[in-house]
């Protein structure tokens, strides 16, 4: 739809920035915190663990400092679980309540809006070896650590999102690195676990409602509009299909208390429905999301599948395993272009991405991730000249005011990442942040913090309130 006139950003839109404890913290097992999910995980070779990460866990200061010089109004964290509970239930680790509560101090006193993570794919080892989300007992110990939490930072916390792409968890928990890649993952199970999620989930948010009056709790999964290949109404269904599985799945359950239609026949139709016992499904209806997080990164293009084994190939999205016999082939989209690291460009995607979620759900929506993944170069005086990351952010901006424009009810974006951090998968050479950490794949260097020429230009954004791009 083409307007006439572009409604601006609202006067109070988060302008934030994200990152992730794992990913930015580094100090993994300091001052009392366990091992996690992440912790042990085997690491692609070549590429960085997460033990120091950006070493935040002891610069926070320094950053933060920097976050309110880009005039940052938000900060998405995550709190690392093993840092409160090292065993995942028991005995709090007083160090661990120190530090965050530290850390909420800090951005509240540069008036910075905490926004938090509440669980970010960093499960408690110790819990994992219970059999992890697998075990019911998982759901007790997730709404123990949740009031722990609200107990302790509810008091300054409004902004809460409960779990990180819960759908990523279980469509690709290998990549992620929570999975073992060489254990067989039988459907059944994922979708046992994400059916605990699910509970886990709605019992936060009715705890968050319980216990901190003024708060607002929503979920943060990776949302994207999925096309069809074609006008070919196979390729249309298959694109429904996949949008199901993906998207609404997640989003059905934790909205509207209930399983989506397509994505349930899809688990029957697999054998993989999850176990439901008496009271479940109240649980979830129960809870109600005040507003959706989402993480949006690209889109996803398919087309129909053949019912063939060769459905299931690497596209380049994602660098994952992408399609299913029988259910959606994925396919590259040929009006997009790619980041370095392959994934497709969709800036109008964003929009067309938070139009269906508008349209979909009526909640305010709240953009946690978007960002490009780059191999940035530490130029002569200490500049990194990062105009293709200015360009890629500048035009999801632009698409993020269009929604609004069309009607969407946006909170805020806060895109990925505030500073450089461990990627994923790809290690620290894969940099999202506006702040450069001066550190190598294994030589960590001094660490130091330079501005990148992203990080003036995204200053005079939140400045102009997204006026001057
Ligand atoms: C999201 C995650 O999936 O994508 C982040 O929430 C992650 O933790 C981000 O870092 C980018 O992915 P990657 O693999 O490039 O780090």
């Amino acid at each position: 739809m083409y307007h006439k006139f572009i409604k601006p950003f609202p006067k109070d839109f988060l302008w934030g920035a994200s990152t992730s404890a794992y990913q930015v913290e580094g100090a993994w097992n300091e001052d009392g915190k366990g091992p996690s999910v992440i912790d042990m995980a085997k690491h692609p070779e070549g590429t960085s663990d997460f033990k120091v990460a950006s070493d935040h866990y002891h610069r926070y200061k320094e950053d933060i400092a920097l976050f309110a010089e880009m005039g940052l109004k938000a900060y998405r964290f995550s709190i690392a679980w093993t840092r409160i509970y090292p065993n995942g239930t028991g005995e709090i680790n007083q160090k661990g309540i120190d530090f965050y509560n530290n850390l909420i101090n800090e951005l509240l006193s540069h008036n910075i809006e905490p926004v938090v993570t509440m669980y970010h794919f960093d499960l408690p080892y110790a819990l994992q070896q219970k059999g992890g989300w697998e075990s019911r007992q998982t759901i007790d110990a997730f709404e123990n650590y949740a009031r722990t939490l609200f107990t302790c930072f509810g008091d300054r916390v409004k902004y809460w999102l409960t779990i990180n792409e819960q759908n990523m968890m279980i469509m690709h928990g290998p990549a992620i690195g929570i999975i073992d890649p060489d254990k067989e993952n039988p459907k059944k199970e994922l979708y046992q676990q994400n059916h605990h999620m699910l509970l886990a989930q709605a019992k936060s948010i009715n705890l968050c409602h319980e216990m901190c009056k003024n708060a607002k709790i929503g979920p943060a999964p990776n949302i994207c509009s999925i096309y069809p290949a074609s006008s070919k109404p196979e390729d249309v269904m298959a694109a429904y299909n996949f949008s199901a599985i993906r998207n609404w799945l997640y989003l059905d359950a934790v909205v509207y208390g209930c399983y989506n239609g397509t994505a349930w026949s899809y688990m029957e139709e697999k054998g993989c429905t999850p176990s439901i016992q008496e009271g479940d499904m109240k649980i979830l209806e129960s809870a109600k999301p005040d507003f959706i997080a989402f993480n949006y990164y690209t889109t996803a293009t398919v087309a129909q599948s053949k019912g063939e084994d060769s459905d299931k190939n690497h596209t380049g999205d994602q660098q994952l395993a992408f399609g299913e016999a029988g259910v959606y082939r994925g396919a590259s989209n040929q009006y997009l272009e790619k980041t370095q690291f392959g994934w497709e460009i969709d800036p109008t995607g964003l929009r067309n991405t938070l139009r269906e979620l508008s349209d979909r759900y009526r909640l305010p929506l709240l953009v946690t991730e978007n960002g490009l993944g780059a191999y940035d170069k530490l130029e002569e005086g200490e500049t990194i000249n990062d105009d293709y990351r200015i360009e890629f952010l500048k035009k999801h901006i632009e698409q993020a005011r269009l929604a609004i424009t069309d009607g969407v009810n946006l909170m805020g974006y806060c895109p990925w990442s505030a500073i450089d951090l461990v990627s994923t998968h790809q290690g620290i050479s894969k940099r999202y942040g506006f702040i450069y950490v001066n550190r190598d794949e294994f030589d960590l260097k001094d660490l130091r913090r330079i501005k990148k020429k992203s990080f003036y230009w995204y200053k005079n954004v939140i400045k102009s309130n997204g006026d001057k791009l």
